[in-house]
């Protein structure tokens, strides 16, 4: 398999009124084509910098990005982008908020073909019924489904997740979850997730990435093998509760606190 992604060596500081701030510190990564790649680390790292990256909407000042084989120097198309802050726009319905990127990016499609486009997508997250409604009329869970068809609408090459579930109760984090997968297997994309929640990055993701506290760089790389079929209760099968113990285990680490167990 192709990386679809391939980070080499990135460092990258904010200027800030006290001096330069190091956030990534020679941090490498690989995604291959079709994978889902979890991202968590300490608080303040540089996990939202590392996605701003990847989309181009910023360039590292040492190191390469690389998507498909070309190197990023400017803002993608071909990334999706969700956010813990669904952002659609009240004065468009669900419907039409989904078809957004399409008419950025499809701009000859014809406007049939994009309707077609989003209720597929939205029959898929289970939204069927609400396309004619305002985003203020649904709740912050059906309003984040509709966020990930939206991001995904254009088919694009990678899904990039800022901490999308992070706002959500439990129960409703969990049905996300499995939206995510059903997502995925309709429709293979590669994705990065950052997520604070270590059960979200092993049910999701195909390998997590802990990083270091800042400067980030990677520090562990867990491979997580899981079979396709995934039902929630996976979660408690004790070969799981290690992985789980075992990136606690790493985040304490990365949190400058190896040894302590509390
Ligand atoms: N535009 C910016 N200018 C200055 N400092 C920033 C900027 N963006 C983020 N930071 C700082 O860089 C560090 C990493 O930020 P971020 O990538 O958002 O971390 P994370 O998403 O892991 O919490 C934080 O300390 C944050 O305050
Ligand atoms: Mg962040």
């Amino acid at each position: 398999m192709t990386d679809l992604i391939e980070i080499k060596d990135v460092h990258h500081a904010y200027k800030t009124r006290s001096g330069p701030l190091p956030v990534l510190g020679g941090l490498n990564l690989s995604v291959p084509e079709g994978e889902f790649c979890a991202v968590v680390g300490p608080s303040g790292c540089g996990k939202s910098t590392l996605t701003r990256l990847i989309a181009g909407l910023m360039r590292p000042d040492a190191g390469e990005v690389w998507l498909h084989g070309e190197r990023v120097v400017s803002p993608r198309r071909t990334v999706g982008m969700a956010f813990q802050n669904p952002v659609l726009l009240e004065w468009r319905t669900i419907l039409d908020n989904v078809i957004l990127p399409l008419e950025i990016v499809a701009t000859k499609m014809p406007r049939k073909q994009r309707v077609a486009r989003a209720e597929e997508l939205l029959a898929m997250v289970g939204l069927s019924g609400f396309e004619g409604k305002r985003p203020s009329e649904l709740s912050g869970g059906m309003r984040q489904r509709a966020s990930l068809c939206r991001a995904i609408v254009h088919k694009p090459d990678v899904l990039i997740m800022d901490e999308p579930f992070g706002a959500l109760d439990n129960f409703t984090r969990e049905d996300l979850w499995q939206t995510m997968r059903n997502l995925r297997s309709a429709e293979p994309f590669t994705a990065v997730l950052i997520t604070h929640d270590l059960r979200e990055s092993v049910y999701l993701g195909d390998q997590v990435i802990v990083l270091s506290d800042r400067p980030a760089k990677t520090q562990y790389v867990m491979d997580i093998g899981l079979s396709e079929d995934r039902p929630l209760d996976i979660l408690y099968e004790p070969h799981v509760g290690d992985m789980l113990q075992t990136l606690r285990d790493q985040i304490r680490i990365a949190q400058g606190r190896g040894g302590d167990r509390h």
